[in-house]
Formats: C-alpha cells, structure tokens, sequence
C-alpha cells in the first residue's frame, strides 16, 4: 500500500521523469528536463499549492500538483521562474477557469501514478487530499483540463466526483470541476 507524503525539492527530477513518461502528450509535455523541473519547483513549497506523492516500498509511484488559489500561485510562480514560457501558460490556464476575485479557485495541475501502481486506490487518495487541503484552506472549487481522448482518466476523475464543464465534445481539451 503507497503512503503519501509532501513532495520534496530532491523528488522534483523523478517526477519530471514520470511527467515525461506518462504526460508527454499533455500540458508542457514538450519542455525539456529543466524547463520542466524549474515548473515542477514552483509548487514545492509554494503557499498557494500542494504537492503531494506517493511511496511504496520507498520508491515514488505517484503524485500530484495542483493550485488551492490559481492567481497566487501564478503570480508566485513568474517572480520564482521569471519563465516567461510558464507563467504565460499558468496565467492563460487561470484567466480560463476562473470567474472573478471574489472566487477563490483551485486547479489540479497534474496528477500521475506510475502503470505498476495503478488501480489500487492511489490517484484517488491523492485527489482526495489534495480536495481536503484546498477545503481546509478555503476554496471553493476545483478544476482541471483533461485530454479529450484520455478516457481513462475522464472515467477516473467521475468516479471520483468530478463533473464536466460543458459539452464541447469537439474540445481538444475538457474542462472538469469539483465543487467544494
Ligand atoms: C488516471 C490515473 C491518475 C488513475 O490513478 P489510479 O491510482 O490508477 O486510480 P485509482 O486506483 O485510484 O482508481 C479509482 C477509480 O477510478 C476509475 N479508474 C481508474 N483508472 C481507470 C481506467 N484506466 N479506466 C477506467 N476507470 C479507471 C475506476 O473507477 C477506479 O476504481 P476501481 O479500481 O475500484 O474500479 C492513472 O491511471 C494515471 O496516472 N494515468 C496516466 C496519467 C494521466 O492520464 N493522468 C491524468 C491526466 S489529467
């Protein structure tokens, strides 16, 4: 059985690695090793954000990042990286999936977990930590885009209580929310 953990800055590489390997048609799937480790740093740590893992047997088989307030952590994140790149694309995701100031939202960024470890249970324990944190520390909804022909994970993130946003199903991309 995994155990999770709070991502250290010494896990970053390996889950780049596991982005690489799993995300490669995704989001900054075409960064290269350190552009990608550099956006994977800004949610270590950052107020606005969780990074979570999880070990079996002492190896990392999984993870997830995401936003608990997507403008903090964008703003955050473009004075750490001064990556014009990534803060370009964080604040064109945030600008989409928010509605105004007085909204405070949440965005899972990425989730993985390593083909050995899959279907026993870990991805929803991330996701449901990830939900509990964003709770506790007073967001309102969640959300996160999901490849249109990533049928698995539409199916993982339903059966996990996330709804879709519209039904544009000709969207490369689909939007999926999580009230809390
Ligand atoms: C999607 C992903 C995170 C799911 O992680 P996981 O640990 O295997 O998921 P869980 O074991 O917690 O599954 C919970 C439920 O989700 C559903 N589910 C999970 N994987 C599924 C799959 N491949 N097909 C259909 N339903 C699935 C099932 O209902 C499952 O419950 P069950 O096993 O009791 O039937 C994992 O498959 C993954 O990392 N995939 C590659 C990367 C990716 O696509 N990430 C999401 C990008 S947005």
């Amino acid at each position: 059985m995994a155990m999770l953990r709070v991502m250290e800055p010494g896990d970053v590489p390996v889950v780049a690695s596991l982005h690489r390997r799993y995300l490669r048609r995704g989001f900054l799937g075409d960064l290269d090793g350190r552009r990608l480790e550099r956006h994977y740093q800004t949610f270590v740590g950052s107020p606005a954000a969780v990074a979570l893992v999880g070990e079996c047997r002492g190896a990392l088989v999984g993870y997830l990042v995401g936003t608990v307030d997507e403008f903090t952590h964008c703003r955050v994140a473009s004075l750490r990286t001064r990556s014009r790149l990534t803060a370009g694309f964080e604040r064109a995701r945030a600008s989409r999936q928010t509605t105004g100031p007085a909204e405070r939202v949440g965005v899972l960024h990425h989730l993985v977990v390593a083909q050995g470890a899959q279907r026993r249970g870990l991805g929803r324990t991330l996701a449901y930590a990830f939900a509990d944190i964003a709770r506790t520390e007073g967001t309102h909804r969640l959300t996160l885009e999901v490849r249109q022909d990533n049928q698995a994970a539409q199916d993982f993130y339903r059966d996990i209580g996330w709804t879709p946003c519209g039904d544009d199903r000709s969207r490369r991309w689909l939007a999926y929310g999580l009230q809390l």
